[in-house]
């Protein structure tokens, strides 16, 4: 399926996600077909575009012209080339729905499902070969309409084309998709995430911040160094112009010391990406350094408006 034909996309579930998928669908002109058993389903739709509306340009009454509340799954998914599975996280539940989705999409459709950590193998597991192959994660940031990643992780029977046409699409909606190359529970963001609260927790648990010092802390170093430059980049940045191998050799010991099983060989792989990714020595530095400051300095403003 190629993602120009991607046109009409059903969102299956309209709770914090789905809804927020929806607002994104209809500002880009596909048309939207929208599913959930709950009985208030139509209003939660209606009540809930202005909010979103708003946050990308647009009007009420110009996105909900696009969108259909259906009276079932069935005729929701009936013609779409895409279905966005927004339900509950819950490995059974998502089997279950998923083999509903397919029997009732056609046989062209993507079926792509928000899931924060269960794997498309696993979610995809009481489907036959055809549907498997069309079935794969496409799991967005909080709030979808707004944050820019889509983790895109297919399952052990998707096909490669569909996982193309799922970048594409995502790309197209002005999102950031990043492939994943190996399927992991939580995937990416959210294990990343997942470190830093259970730090976070911690921190606040034994009395050395309050919730909200934590927060003002977060928000003023990581937070806002993160939106520019990655961990990756701003170690090597950190290292001046000798960069990640400077930072390793002088702070870089506590890596291997632990239990954690990096070994100086890992250690070296890592270094030597960071090197061909970014570049090394002082022309690499100078350049990457004018960049990280430039877009620091736009973040610093935006955040303090
Ligand atoms: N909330 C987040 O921050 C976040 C972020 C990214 C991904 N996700 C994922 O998105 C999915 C939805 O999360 P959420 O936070 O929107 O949950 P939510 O509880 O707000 O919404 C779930 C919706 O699914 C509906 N539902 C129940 N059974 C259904 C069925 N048979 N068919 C269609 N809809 C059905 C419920 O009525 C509800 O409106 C989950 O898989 C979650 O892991 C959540």
């Amino acid at each position: 399926m190629n993602s120009d034909s991607i046109r009409r996309v059903a969102v299956v579930g309209a709770g914090t996600i789905g809804l927020s998928w929806m607002a994104l669908f209809a500002k880009a002109g596909l048309s939207v077909t929208v599913s959930d058993p709950r009985p208030d389903v139509a209003e939660v739709v209606r009540d809930s575009m202005p909010e979103l509306a708003k946050t990308l340009g647009s009007t009420a009454e110009e996105l909900l012209a696009r969108v259909t509340v259906s009276n079932s799954l069935e005729e929701a998914v009936a013609e779409a080339d895409l279905v966005q599975e927004n339900g509950p996280e819950r490995l059974e539940f998502k089997q279950q729905l998923f083999v509903e989705i397919a029997s009732a999409a056609p046989a062209h459709a993507l079926l792509t499902s928000s899931s924060s950590g269960i794997v498309a193998t696993l979610i995809a597991e009481k489907l036959d070969d055809a549907a498997a192959a069309r079935m794969l994660i496409a799991h967005p940031f909080n709030p979808p309409q707004l944050m820019p990643l889509v983790e895109i992780v297919p399952g052990e029977r998707t096909v490669e084309s569909s996982t193309l046409s799922a970048i594409e699409f995502y790309r197209e909606l002005g999102k950031i998709p990043v492939r994943e190359h190996k399927e992991i529970q939580g995937f990416v963001a959210n294990r990343l995430q997942a470190v830093v609260l259970k730090e976070a927790f911690s921190l606040v648990l034994q009395g050395v911040v309050s919730v909200e010092e934590l927060d003002t802390a977060m928000k003023a170093s990581l937070g806002a160094r993160w939106a520019t430059i990655g961990p990756f980049e701003s170690y090597h940045l950190g290292g001046g112009p000798g960069g990640i191998r400077h930072m390793f050799a002088h702070l870089g010991g506590n890596l291997t010391d632990d239990d954690s099983g990096v070994t100086e060989a890992d250690v070296e792989r890592l270094i030597t990406d960071v090197e061909s990714t970014y570049g090394a020595g002082p022309e690499a530095y100078r350049r990457l350094a004018e960049a990280r400051d430039r877009r620091q300095l736009a973040v610093n403003q935006a955040v303090n408006n």
